[in-house]
Formats: C-alpha cells, structure tokens, sequence
C-alpha cells in the first residue's frame, strides 16, 4: 500500500473541516492506490481519519468520501445529483442516462427498462438464447483443460450481450480490447498524446461508435428485425422529443459497458471461488444434478437456491461496482457534517458491501447468510446495484445469466468427472477501479 501512496504528501489538510487523505500524487492523486488497493486504502483512512474524509480522484478532482452505511441513502436524495458521472469521463457519458437527473434521465430509462424485466427477458426467450451459448463455451473450456478465466468470462460476456440486443458478433477479443481501453477513458489524465491512454481510449470509443451506428442503421432498414437494440431504436425514434442518434448511440454504449466488464468479473470470481472451495463446489453439482438441466426461465431460478446464492455472496465480497460518484445540488446533512452544496461526494458500495454493521463475519464467504434466510432480500443486500431511480437495470438479466454460467459450469465438469482447481495465486493483480476485477493472469484448471 505505501508504494500506491506518495510519501512526499504527508501534510495533514482539511477542506471544509473534513481532512483529506494524505499520499496523494500530483495528477494522478491517490488513483494508484484506489485502483490497486482500494479496500486497504479505505480501512487505513477510516481508522486514521474517521469516517468522512476526502479522496483525490486525479482528473476527477476530489470526492468526499462518507464510510457511514447511512450514506448509501444519498442515492436516493432529491438533492444529489449523477451529473458529475459525466464531468469525470465525459468522452465515455456525455448524453447517456446513467449521467443524467430528473425527466430526461426518466424518458431514457422508460425505453429501456422494459426489456430487462423479467416478463421482458422471458418475452424475448433471453435465457433459451443464452443456455446454448453458455453451454458451448463451457464445454470449450472442459475441452481445453486450463483458461485464463478472466479473458474467457469477458469474451463469453460479450457473446451474451451482442446476442441480447441482436447484433452479429464478429471478432470478439477485438470488442474485448476495446472495452479495455474505453475503460482508460474513466482515469486518463487530460494529455492527448500518442500511446497515452486518453489517445488509446478515444480511439476505442470511436471504432466502437462506428460500430454501434452501423447497427442502427441496420435496425433502421429492417424494422421487423428483432433484438434489443432494434426496439431501442423504435422506442427513442417514438419518443416526443426524438433523440438524436449520438444519443442513441452513446445509450447502446452504455449497455454494452454495464452489462460487460461487470458480468464477466463476478463470473470470473465465481469460478474461483467454486476452485478454492471443493465443498462449495461439490453442493453446487448436488444442485445443479437434481435440477438437471439449465434454467430458462425467470421463475425457474427459484430451483437453484444455492446457485443463486453463490451469484449474491460472490457480488457481496467482490463488488464489481466499488464506487458511485455524485454531486450534493443543496447543502445536506451527513451525520454531523454540514456538506455545502457542489460538494463531489463518493459512496463507497465495496466497503458497505463488506461491512461489519451490515453482515456478521463480512469477511467470510458463506452461502449460509443466504440460504437461511425467509424474509425478502432488502435494497441495502443487494447494493452491489445501486439504488433509487439509477438503481442497475441488468439485474433480473445477470441474475439468469450467472445461475444459468453455474448449473452449465457444474453439469458440464461433472459430466467430464473434473472439477474447477486454481493454477495461479489470486492475491495480486486485482483492481478496484474504475470497475473491479480479479486478476487478468489468473488460470484455471479443470481437471
Ligand atoms: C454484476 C453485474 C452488474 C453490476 C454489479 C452492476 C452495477 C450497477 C450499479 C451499481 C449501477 C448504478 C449506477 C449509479 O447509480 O450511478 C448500475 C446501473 C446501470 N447498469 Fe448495471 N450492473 C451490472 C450489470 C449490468 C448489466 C448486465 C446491464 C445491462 C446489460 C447493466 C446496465 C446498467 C445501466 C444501463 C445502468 C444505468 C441505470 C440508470 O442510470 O438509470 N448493468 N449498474
């Protein structure tokens, strides 16, 4: 930790009353450690500092920093707003919905939201379209012996997702890359030069702009095409105020960005749990034996209770979604603090989603707090999505896909007579931000 840290930034400063961390480096601030070691970096600051301190995001500028869980209601608040989403990565956000407030943010989600409802996902026969592929992919893997999981769950992932919204997937590790290094568009320092990442991540917007743009056309010249992203385009091209198709084009961008990078990390996850756990795994084939075959349906999902708990405890230790920024619109309350209004502030889901004050033993992966349980999962359970009117709406859709990954997963290899075992060290390599990750060298064996 101390190396992601600039040792020549010790001065103890506050910024309305509030201290900031100290190790920060010019530029960049203290991303280094935010993306690299997070969780530490938060615990060492909580326990030094409080709970309310400031974090310097580099570019982004700094962002109040609020441990109490009681803060996790600030993305419900009237008078916060997601605006800032845009100013901090504007080349990726700029007109897409998860950046805007109020009426406009509402009319883009309401042509969206439909879809990704469970009646819409039966509707459209996404878990019949998606067991095939899952099943294929998985077989590949048995077949092959030894992945590298990240790699694999993030091209499996955009298989998915192109075959969601009726797009041809030609050329998958090259969309693969270019996720990557659109991502860079969320950290990059503003210097646009050859190599640097600000230059490599436009030019990965751009081909995938390029892309997507081809793609409505298409939708456009054959109207009776199915598939999620001919309905968007009819429902934008309905609306009272047609949006343009830079606007289109950046909400079918953000799809494609939430519903990636995310998906393929909790998988990966997934399966390394089920590697470094024998009896996690051993359950998971009793389950996935009893039901028999792949669910396809919504209402199929309540048979793999312990599929579906290893989705909800896996998302829990390993949020993909560490941090949600926003901007206070009027001065606010926060626990003792008065925060003037503009203040930039940082809900920290990661450390939430493994709290002490929310789960007994957080550190410890247990199912159990899922399978006993008989009351209904609260919004603070599953934070790891937001809430309020931003609150994910991949959530039905990941929730099929992953229970149906791990009957796949489970049914294939026990077929085979192997089992998922870990050929690398998990410790390093992960990242935090701006999305979390395992480690992208991580293999994994089947054997
Ligand atoms: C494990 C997987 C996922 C996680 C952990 C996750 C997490 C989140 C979180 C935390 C938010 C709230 C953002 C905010 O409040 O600023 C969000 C929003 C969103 N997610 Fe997901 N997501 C996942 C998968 C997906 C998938 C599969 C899709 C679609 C294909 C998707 C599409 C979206 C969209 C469009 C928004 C913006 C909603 C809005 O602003 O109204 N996500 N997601």
């Amino acid at each position: 930790m101390d190396m992601l840290l600039n040792p020549l930034d010790r001065r103890h400063r506050l910024r309305h009353d509030i201290p900031v961390v100290p190790g920060a480096f010019p530029l960049v601030g203290h991303l280094p450690a935010i993306a690299c070691d997070l969780p530490r970096l938060l615990r060492r600051a909580e326990r030094t500092l409080g709970s309310y301190f400031w974090l310097d995001f580099g570019p982004a500028g700094h962002l109040m920093t609020c441990m109490d869980p009681d803060a996790f209601a600030l993305l419900r608040h009237k008078d916060v707003s997601s605006a800032l989403i845009e100013e901090i990565a504007p080349e990726l956000f700029r007109g897409t919905l998860v950046a805007q407030d109020g009426g406009a943010h509402r009319r883009a989600r309401d042509a969206i939201r439909g879809a990704f409802l469970p009646k819409g996902l039966n509707e459209a026969g996404i878990g019949d379209l998606f067991a095939p592929i899952i099943g294929a992919r998985v077989q590949a893997w048995r077949d092959r012996g030894e992945v590298t999981i990240l790699r694999e769950t993030g091209e499996l992932m955009l298989k998915l997702i192109f075959s969601l919204m009726g797009i041809p997937a030609h050329d998958l590790p090259a969309w693969h890359r270019k996720y990557r290094q659109l991502l860079l568009l969320i950290v990059a320092p503003p210097v646009d030069l050859p190599g640097l990442p600000l230059r490599r991540g436009r030019a990965a917007r751009d081909w995938i702009d390029a892309q997507l743009r081809q793609f409505v056309r298409d939708a456009r010249a054959h109207a009776a095409r199915s598939g999620l992203i001919s309905d968007m385009v009819s429902a934008f091209d309905r609306s009272d105020d047609a949006l343009c198709d830079d606007v289109l084009v950046a909400n079918i961008r953000l799809l494609l960005l939430g519903g990636h990078d995310t998906t393929a990390s909790t998988m990966a996850w997934m399966v390394i749990e089920l590697a470094r756990q024998p009896l996690l795994w051993e359950a998971l084939v009793e389950e996935a034996q009893r039901v028999g075959a792949v669910p396809t349906r919504h209402a199929d999902l309540a048979q793999c209770p312990l599929a579906e708990s290893l989705f909800r405890e896996t998302l829990r230790v390993h949020p993909p979604t560490t941090i949600l920024p926003r901007r206070a619109l009027q001065e606010l309350q926060l626990g003792r603090w008065r925060i003037p209004a503009g203040t930039d502030l940082c809900i920290p889901l990661l450390h939430f989603s493994t709290s002490a004050l929310l789960h007994e033993a957080p550190d410890q992966f247990r199912l159990a707090r899922w399978l006993q349980r008989s009351e209904p999962i609260r919004p603070i359970e599953m934070l790891q999505f937001g809430t309020g009117p931003h609150v994910c709406i991949g959530y039905h859709l990941v929730w099929l896909e992953l229970v149906q990954f791990s009957i796949a997963l489970a049914l294939t290899m026990r077929k085979a007579g192997v089992r998922p075992r870990l050929l690398s060290g998990v410790e390093k390599g992960q990242r935090y931000y701006p999305t979390a990750h395992p480690s992208m060298t991580i293999r994994i064996g089947f054997s």
